[in-house]
């Protein structure tokens, strides 16, 4: 693989995990604790092979609707997750960070999650993104309110906003947009997700279940990345 034209920003939405279980006969919360191991490969694979940010749609404002029992697992996991592997972020030079409405998370996930931000703030080798109770329609209208209330204390000119202006009042300011977005277990969807910054992202959609998902496979997928030729709507990238 030529680690040269690596995609900067992978973001990938990990679908599949009720599936999974379903597939292996057991309860869901089961399919997102074998989710959360790829999770662990897939974080680790990234930093080993140096892309600069890796974005994970981990729970989406549409989620809170599923039964206690699968959001309150989700949560534990989670909690988990963060504190076996904050040593380890902090070895590899990984900062953590969370786009989403962080205020509707459960108060230890909060903390642990604050706490986790906190201690590998210093960290420049990879950036780990968590979308978190996100969805991109209500990023959206939160920046279209943080604009209104620059404008309307005339921080900022309404004919002066443009799309960097956007791009810097969204949870996502100052990363470069995902080159590359992966959806797993088949759908072809969206799903409320970065619609603003996957503009002009290649998209891949693999039929593979995300607790099945392999290193493997998502080198295969980076070698396909890397035949693609990427004009953005007629520019050609150099
Ligand atoms: C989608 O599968 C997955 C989720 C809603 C949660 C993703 C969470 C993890 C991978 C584990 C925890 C996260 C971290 C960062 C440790 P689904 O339940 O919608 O699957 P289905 O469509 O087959 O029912």
């Amino acid at each position: 693989m030529n680690s040269k034209i690596l995609p900067q920003h992978v973001a990938i939405i990990m679908d599949g995990n009720g599936r999974w279980a379903k597939q292996h006969k057991f309860n869901r919360v089961k399919g997102h604790e074998k989710g959360s191991e790829t999770v662990r490969m897939i974080v680790r694979t990234c930093r080993q092979l140096g892309i600069k940010v890796l974005t994970l749609y981990a729970f989406s404002t549409e989620n809170w609707q599923r039964s206690k029992i699968e959001v309150t697992g989700l949560m534990h996991l989670l909690n988990k997750f963060l504190l076996s592997e904050q040593q380890e972020m902090l070895d590899q030079g990984i900062r953590l960070n969370v786009i989403g409405q962080i205020e509707r998370l459960p108060m230890n996930v909060k903390k642990t999650l604050a706490q986790t931000m906190s201690v590998t703030s210093h960290n420049t080798a990879m950036l780990l993104n968590l979308a978190l109770s996100y969805g991109s329609r209500a990023e959206i209208v939160t920046m279209t309110q943080k604009i209104a209330t620059k404008v309307q204390s005339q921080e900022i000119q309404a004919d002066a906003i443009n799309e960097a202006t956007v791009s810097e009042h969204l949870y996502t300011c100052g990363m470069p947009d995902p080159d590359l977005l992966i959806r797993t277990s088949g759908e072809m969807r969206i799903s409320n997700f970065l619609l603003w910054q996957i503009a002009y992202a290649e998209i891949f959609i693999t039929k593979t279940l995300w607790p099945d998902f392999t290193k493997a496979e998502f080198i295969e997928i980076l070698e396909t990345y890397q035949k693609r030729d990427r004009r953005f709507g007629g520019r050609k990238n150099t």
